[in-house]
């Protein structure tokens, strides 16, 4: 029912709303996946889906479709010297400029099923001294209605936390069944919401943060997508504020608005 030049249409639409670019190297494994959201919600051609996705007609077809595309990858501790430098180093430099009392806030942005703001949590908890001179909130975000679910039931894989110590396994996580589920108290500890970075108005409703991760979705959208979530992020982040990006990312060809800054292996980057 699809063809590849109703794919590349559909791309065009869902790069300009989302960032992200549907090369034709995934027309063959989504072809299918998109014709049996067009066959689920009653479409019997291209056409009248289309139209009704690009003129926002059907807002769950909208949402179904966003999660089948997304890319969600991720597990606990990926690039564990990140959470190490921020925990130990960069907290602190945040802390010791911050006014006395004020919340110290760290956005996700993508958190994709949780585990991210999740190992920020453990490494918190692990690392204890600056917890206990500031409140510090987290929050995640994702595009992806069907990971922001499960980020908030917090039940993970066997693949996903085996990266976790045993210690901080038994501490902070149940068995339940082949799953794990991490503890309420931290599960409470981060707020999830659904949002798009690309809209730029979605993503200041969400306030001003200390920190922003956003690692690992840069790679799948293209230069000026790239240039405008990067934008976004720098005019969220409170002064000094800063953003870590994936191991295969960098903000030197993106925004120059950034300086460079390292933390034992960490590249990071400071708003100016
Ligand atoms: C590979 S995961 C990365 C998760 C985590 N940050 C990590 O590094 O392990 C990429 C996530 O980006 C999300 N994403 C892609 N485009 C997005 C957009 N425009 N707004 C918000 N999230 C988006 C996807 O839904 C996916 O869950």
């Amino acid at each position: 029912m699809i063809n590849e030049a109703d794919y590349k249409k559909l791309a065009d639409v869902v790069y300009r709303r989302t960032g992200i670019s549907l090369d034709l190297k995934r027309y063959h494994i989504l072809k299918p996946k998109l014709e049996k959201i067009m066959d689920k919600n009653g479409y019997k051609n291209f056409r009248s889906f289309f139209h009704d996705y690009r003129f926002d007609k059907n807002k769950s077809l909208k949402q179904e479709l966003l999660n089948t595309i997304t890319i969600n990858e991720t597990y606990f501790f990926r690039e564990k010297y990140q959470f190490e430098s921020l925990v130990k180093d960069i907290l602190y430099k945040i802390d010791a400029i911050r006014p006395e009392g004020e919340t110290l806030r760290i956005l996700c942005s993508p958190s994709s099923t949780g585990e991210e703001p999740y190992s920020i949590a453990l490494s918190l908890l692990e690392e204890d001294g600056i917890i206990n001179k500031r409140d510090i909130e987290l929050v995640g975000i994702d595009i992806d209605s069907n990971v922001i679910e499960k980020a908030k039931n917090g039940l993970f894989s066997k693949r996903s936390i085996q990266y976790i110590s045993k210690p901080t396994l038994d501490e902070y996580f149940e068995k339940k069944g082949m799953e794990y589920q991490i503890v309420d108290f931290l599960r409470d500890a981060v707020e999830f919401k659904v949002v798009n970075v690309m809209d730029k108005y979605a993503m200041q409703r969400l306030g001003k943060f200390d920190v922003i991760f956003s690692r690992n979705m840069l790679i799948y959208f293209d230069d000026e997508s790239r240039k405008k979530v990067a934008m976004t992020f720098y005019e969220m982040l409170k002064p000094q504020g800063v953003v870590f990006l994936g191991h295969a990312e960098s903000m030197s060809r993106i925004a120059s608005v950034f300086k460079t800054a390292k933390s034992g292996d960490s590249i990071y980057y400071i708003k100016d």
